[in-house]
């Protein structure tokens, strides 16, 4: 049993109510673990009809026949959905108006751009019909040359990477720097395309009646799925619900609303019947994102005394031949390492592949491994211990930028994370443990820093006549505890305990949540929640100290504070009035108010604000065959404000484990001729599975953020990823004495170089 996280107190003078800060458990689990929770294919509208895609062999060329009479002929089969017979569109599934809005591949002519691109969808009373249909359709081709692989086409710098960030970034004179240093790494690592795999696939359960229209389907990003949709058919989006109550999983995957869910969408309007379409775990290795290959060089100098002179890395990335996203791998190092001269840079290719998406971490994931690949490099170069090369070269300020930190436990990580692991104990030199077995045993250790983010939200706040409340926002939890935590929040701004208040969230008719993305969806959507409690409490208020009859009188709204349904005067808490004598005696049936989440224009561009972390790692190598085992991880993370323990420690594990998959397991592995992924199935694409998961902890550093929000919360999803992967990376490294700078690290990496 790995041990409990640490509590992280609330801070008094923070401290609004008794909920934020409780390991409560998971709202949602009884449900999950049961089997009663109804994710959307578990939907079944009477005269429902199933679809399933047709998909390309092939990754670029066009399809010259497709025997849709044969499909039909079928007696199962419905109808064939093609281009020739798709319902029109308002708009062009190719229009790409502003950076959050990716091409689809919606049936618009003949042309494959990738393998496992949409060509038809069959429509069949079942699901056997409907799959048998699809593979009567035996397409024919006209083929071209996959371009595959980061070499396949000639590269240029993108315009940006990232979500807008410049593609080039620079402080300081790092060819300076490097020339001026007394020992230089210069060394090249790569990162393998990975694909994000959620449990629960994407599915779509469609229903038109007339121009309304109704989806059950998993959504990371409700009002934006809303709205695409709106615009692709023309409707208002107040004629389109979606129902997104649980996901199993997303990871960014369903952050836009994808090609085939809006297919299904297309099938229900041609077929004038509900719709069900889930993708066979195959179909999700193209039309819903991935994470791009990247090479990355990256050149560090450092003085004589193990002090940074220069940092330059450069990413190599991938996007697809129609449309642009750029992962930010060489971002990663803006934030970390205090460096007087500090460059960045992109070049891309584009390739016969879906489009690249954020997954997990977007450039920390891939760019903090070969970062922290590095500095453990630089680290054995000068001959210092990899924690004690990190403290001396400990960033203050934010290094590219300047900006001081609005705040930066790292050090305390560092520490306690140390300590808690036995770091002091490491030899310097690797090859030099072994356990009672004859296994090499190695120690790394990598840092971890996410931004801490924020979108907009909003929420509705009501308190009703009986003294209870609910709270409303369209907020989404795809297993990360979001929703417990959110009512947690939601109980302690109305002033009401959990069971006195209703939280409603994951359907789009609630206020417009956000996206549930960035790690910021705590920060937003919580602070959406927060404050229209705030606000609602304020009316009560206002009635209540206005209101000669009240207890709390002429106190003004300052005055009072609000807990387990009533108003209290702060200087005299032997006065209050509940919020049932409140309303009853203005004759109110309910007081409401909304609230929203935003980031702090004005606090972003006076502070640099990130998550940190230390992730220490031990592993264990067979010297004769290469297998290599994780057998413990330490982190310490500081993320600000803790909600709930309980389910940051396993947003935390979570992403642990995803660094140890990223260092070790995960590779989509592309064959170049023909374009396709050859490990498109859970068999051979290699996730950890519970026992490659070591003994693992997860220590939370208490950290006060007056900057971030005024919940002071930083978020915890993606972070984890980012110190864990290099840590492990880093802990082969010492194992062995072997150095592999391409991931997934595999056995055959440690006996016998590789032949390509
Ligand atoms: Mo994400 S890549 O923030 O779901």
């Amino acid at each position: 049993m790995p041990p409990e996280i640490s509590l992280t107190p609330v801070p008094a003078h923070a401290r609004h109510g008794s909920n934020i800060g409780q390991p409560l458990t998971r709202r949602d689990g009884v449900l999950k673990v049961t089997g009663a929770a109804r994710y959307a294919a578990d939907n079944h509208p009477p005269g429902m009809l199933h679809a399933v895609l047709a998909v390309s062999t092939i990754a670029r060329g066009r399809v010259s026949f497709l025997d849709v009479e044969a499909a039909k002929a079928h007696p199962g089969v419905v109808e064939v959905m093609t281009p020739a017979n798709r319902p029109r569109l308002a708009e062009d599934p190719d229009a790409k108006l502003h950076p959050f809005m990716f091409r689809l591949e919606l049936l618009q002519n003949d042309e494959v751009r990738y393998a496992n691109q949409a060509i038809a969808v069959v429509i069949a009373q079942t699901l056997e019909a409907a799959t048998e249909g699809v593979a009567l359709l035996a397409p024919k081709y006209e083929t071209q040359p996959a371009r595959v692989g980061l070499d396949a086409s000639e590269s240029f710098v993108p315009a940006a990477v990232g979500v807008g960030n410049p593609s080039a970034m620079h402080r300081g004179d790092v060819e300076a720097g490097l020339a001026a240093a007394a020992r230089r790494i210069d060394a090249t690592y790569e990162t393998p395309m990975q694909y994000h795999n959620p449990m629960e696939p994407h599915a779509i359960v469609a229903a038109w009646d007339g121009d309304a229209l109704s989806v059950d389907t998993p959504s990371q990003g409700l009002a934006m799925a809303q709205g695409r949709i709106a615009g692709l058919f023309g409707i208002s989006p107040e004629n389109i619900h979606i129902r997104s109550p649980f996901l199993g999983g997303g990871f960014g995957s369903k952050g836009l609303i994808s090609g085939p869910q809006l297919l299904g969408i297309l099938a229900a309007r041609l077929v004038g019947k509900p719709v069900k379409l889930v993708l066979r775990r195959e179909h999700l290795y193209g039309p819903v994102g991935h994470r791009s290959a990247s090479r990355q060089r990256l050149r560090i100098g450092a003085d004589g005394e193990g002090l940074l002179t220069a940092i330059d890395h450069r990413a190599k990335v991938a996007s697809s031949t129609f449309d642009d996203f750029f992962e930010p791998a060489a971002d990663a190092s803006h934030t970390l390492y205090a460096s007087p001269a500090i460059a960045t840079s992109h070049e891309a290719v584009r390739l016969d592949t879906g489009t690249p998406l954020f997954m997990r971490a977007p450039g920390e994931a891939t760019g903090s491994i070969a970062l922290e690949s590095a500095i453990d490099e630089m680290a054995d170069a000068c001959g210092m211990d990899p924690l004690a090369f990190r403290l001396k070269n400990y960033a203050d300020v934010e290094p590219i930028s300047g900006k001081p930190f609005s705040s930066k436990a790292l050090r305390e990580c560092y520490a306690r994370g140390a300590e808690h692991f036995g770091w002091s104990k490491r030899p310097l030199a690797p090859r030099q443990l072994r356990d009672e077995n004859g296994l090499l045993i190695g120690w790394g250790m990598g840092t971890a820093t996410f931004p801490a983010l924020m979108f907009a939200a909003e929420a509705r706040a009501v308190v009703r006549g009986d003294g209870s409340g609910v709270m409303e926002t369209g907020a989404h939890d795809m297993g990360q505890g979001a929703w417990t935590a959110f009512a947690q929040i939601a109980a302690d701004a109305l002033g009401l305990d959990l069971d006195r208040m209703e939280f409603k969230a994951g359907t789009s008719d609630l206020p417009d949540a956000g996206i549930a993305g960035g790690s910021a969806h705590t920060a937003t959507a919580g602070m959406a929640i927060h404050n229209a409690g705030a606000a609602v409490i304020a009316k009560l208020a206002d009635l209540a100290t206005n209101d000669q009859r009240s207890p709390l009188f002429g106190a003004g709204n300052a005055g009072v504070i609000a807990r387990d349904g009533r108003l209290f005067r702060r200087d005299d808490e032997t006065r209050s009035d509940s919020y049932a004598d409140i309303l009853g005696r203005a004759g109110l049936a309910q007081v409401e108010a909304r609230g929203k989440g935003a980031a702090d224009p004005a606090a972003q561009s006076s502070y640099a604000m990130h998550a940190h972390g230390a992730v220490f790692a031990e592993v264990k190598v067979d010297s004769d065959l290469g297998q290599i085992r994780v057998t413990r991880l330490v982190g310490a993370f500081a993320a600000g404000r803790v909600i709930n323990p309980r389910m940051v420690r396993s947003q935390i594990f979570g992403g642990m484990i995803w660094g140890m998959s990223f260092a070790l397991h995960e590779q989509a592995i592309m064959d170049k001729r023909s374009g396709r992924t050859l490990n498109a199935n859970f068999a051979e694409y290699q996730v950890p599975v519970n026992a490659d998961v070591p003994s693992m902890e997860a220590l939370m550093i208490e950290e006060h953020d007056p900057h971030v929000n005024a919940l002071g919360i930083k978020g915890v999803g993606e972070i984890g990823i980012t110190g864990s992967a290099g840590a492990i990376a880093n802990a082969v490294w010492h194992a062995t004495g072997v150095r592999v700078r391409r991931f997934p690290i595999g056995l055959d990496d440690l006996v016998m170089p590789r032949s390509h």
